[in-house]
């Protein structure tokens, strides 16, 4: 059967950037593939942590996974720092990737140029490779994921057939899958940067947890245009084209169709709110009831990642023979 595998970031709280780019796609997937999902709490180390805070949104990450429809019976789940093969598989990355391709990476040149980044991690540099590790581990076939994190897999795929072609064939080659609708969600104050998860009061994200009276106004202030024309045109309207996107991504129609049902920005605005409205009810309400037991949670999270280590011991014992290390 083919493989899936995708990962997310326990950094900051979940938006419907993070749900329609890749959450709801790995909820479809579960049915036609064998899927690995993974809360990849290394990856979060990239930038600094509170310790608490970051136990704490691991749990709270992997009961929304759990709410958006993520299975731990039908599908594998678990946190990456419980599975060891993950960073011992990187530094095998490491050693294949150069510092010329690491340097290129867009999201390591975003991160360590924010104004707010004072220390820049090794880790932030080197990241690409843990990611390459997370994906060839399990022989995936498919990674679901939105349009920013497509250089990613393409240096996944790089260094996996670099390895190949210096070891002999070791790892599967992975493709990316980027939904049609969602890939990339904007902000909703400032369409021209994606939807991300921002420090403070945002009022261009909306989170999946976040009071459904607040999404509604969100989504009534978010910023169109001038011309006052509902087209979508992604250069020239890109505020009204994400709405158009999002409440595609929500719907399942195109939006150039969904252009045509509108005359003005009110209504698609409100339509919009109602249909992200109507994904996140019955999330937040699942959310509620596995929040209460999170001892629960974390059984289940030791069990996904037992599952997850017997597929990843005998991946990194593989590479690890076709390298020259000793068994
Ligand atoms: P992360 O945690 O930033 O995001 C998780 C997923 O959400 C998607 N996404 C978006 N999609 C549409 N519009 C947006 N505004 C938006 N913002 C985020 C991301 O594309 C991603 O699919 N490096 C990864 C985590 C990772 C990973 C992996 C992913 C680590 N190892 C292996 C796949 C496979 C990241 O930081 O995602």
């Amino acid at each position: 059967m083919t493989r899936v595998f995708s990962g997310i970031q326990p950094s900051g709280e979940l938006h419907i950037g993070n749900l329609l780019g890749a959450l709801v796609n790995w909820n479809k997937m579960q049915d036609d593939y064998d899927a690995v999902f993974c809360v990849v709490d290394l990856h979060a180390l990239t930038l600094r942590q509170d310790p608490e805070v970051l136990r704490k949104n691991t749990i709270a990450l992997a009961q929304l996974l759990m709410a958006v429809g993520i299975d731990p019976e039908r599908s594998v789940l678990f946190v990456q720092s419980q599975v060891p093969q993950h960073p011992q598989l990187a530094w095998l990355m490491e050693c294949t990737v150069s510092y010329g391709e690491l340097s290129r990476m867009t999201a390591f040149k975003d991160k360590s140029t924010r104004d707010s980044t004072d220390f820049v991690s090794a880790g932030l540099f080197t990241y690409p490779a843990l990611q390459a590790a997370d994906i060839l581990l399990y022989d995936t076939d498919v990674v679901p994921v939105g349009d920013d994190q497509r250089q990613h897999i393409e240096i996944t795929r790089d260094i996996a057939e670099r390895f190949n072609s210096r070891y002999g064939e070791t790892f599967v080659i992975p493709e990316h899958r980027i939904p049609p609708a969602g890939a990339r969600v904007m902000d909703l104050q400032h369409p021209d940067r994606k939807m991300s998860k921002s420090e403070g009061e945002s009022p261009g994200t909306v989170f999946v947890l976040e009071d459904l009276k607040k999404v509604e106004k969100k989504f009534k202030r978010a910023v169109t245009d001038s011309d006052m024309e509902v087209r979508y045109d992604i250069e020239a309207k890109p505020g009204v084209s994400n709405l158009l996107s999002i409440l595609s991504a929500c719907t399942g129609t195109a939006p150039e169709e969904l252009a045509a049902e509108y005359e003005q920005y009110g209504p698609l605005k409100g339509d919009t709110a109602e249909a992200v409205i109507e994904v996140l009810k019955p999330i937040q309400a699942r959310f509620e009831e596995l929040a209460a037991d999170p001892a629960e949670t974390e059984r289940l999270l030791k069990v996904g990642a037992d599952k997850a280590e017997a597929i990843a011991a005998d991946v990194l014992a593989r590479a690890k023979r076709n390298v020259g290390l000793l068994g």
